[in-house]
């Protein structure tokens, strides 16, 4: 069955000080440790990863990484394995977000692998795509999303797919306060469900959770949530702050 999730990405945002005062504010707002059909998602840096997921034990919020490595492990300085993640409590990370794929020149292809690495680490992927601009002004943007899709996802065979969590992210819409329109939105979200169901299968399609991201706050969460192909979002810049981000919650 298709889940609703609100994952914040907390991007180099939040020491280990900073990362404790949030999370006690969010935990005082979530405490139930229940399963529900709301997926609550914190994705801290690397070094934070750790404390966050003692913090949040015995609740309903769940930790993601924000980046991960192909490789099993071996001389990649810098770098961050599978393996690490999940020994440390993680079993969930964010691949193919924009600010990775433009300042760190991550491509379609290296995705392909992360994603496949992740997935054989029996790790869930919030897997990030969109548009640029331009490719919106000049009409191009199913076309770019496409692409993206069918690049990094379509090998993959129909049973991985439990462990794809979609989040389309318009890059003109990031950080830049500028929100996708809910008819944007929507319009979006529906094709790429027809993608997958096209190559996978209505029911597979309908099972997948596609979140929404940029720009989205307390104030205008709502309206893009209550699409019927938009199952929640993936929050930068509102998900630093515990009333915002409860806010956004609480608008699924
Ligand atoms: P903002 O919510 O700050 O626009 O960031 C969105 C994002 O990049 C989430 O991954």
């Amino acid at each position: 069955m298709r889940k609703q999730m609100v994952a914040g990405n907390w991007k180099m945002n939040n020491n280990v000080v900073e990362s404790e005062l949030l999370i006690s504010k969010l935990l005082e707002k979530f405490p139930e440790s229940i399963n529900s059909n709301k997926r609550i998602v914190v994705t801290p840096s690397f070094v934070n990863l750790i404390p966050v997921v003692s913090w949040v034990k015995n609740s309903r919020i769940e930790v993601a990484a924000q980046n991960m490595h192909f490789a099993k492990n071996g001389a990649f300085t810098g770098e961050i394995s599978a393996d690490m993640l999940k020994n440390a409590g993680v079993n969930i990370v964010i691949l193919g977000h924009s600010e990775r794929r433009t300042y760190f020149n991550e491509t379609d292809e290296l995705l392909a692998k992360k994603v496949m690495t992740a997935l054989e680490n029996n790790m869930e992927v919030i897997f990030c795509f969109g548009e640029l601009l331009d490719d919106r002004k000049s009409g191009n943007h199913f076309k770019v999303v496409e692409n993206q899709l069918s690049k990094a996802l379509f090998e993959l065979e129909a049973l991985a797919w439990k462990n794809i969590i979609l989040a389309y992210e318009p890059v003109w819409a990031i950080g830049t306060g500028e929100t996708a329109s809910p008819e944007q939105a929507q319009e979006m979200h529906a094709f790429i469900r027809q993608l997958v169901a096209k190559k996978y299968g209505a029911d597979l399609a309908n099972d997948v959770t596609i979140l929404y991201g940029g720009s989205v706050k307390g104030s205008n969460a709502q309206e893009l949530f209550s699409n019927p192909d938009v199952d929640g979002g993936l929050i930068g810049g509102a998900a630093l702050n515990a009333a915002e981000f409860e806010a956004i919650i609480k608008a699924v």
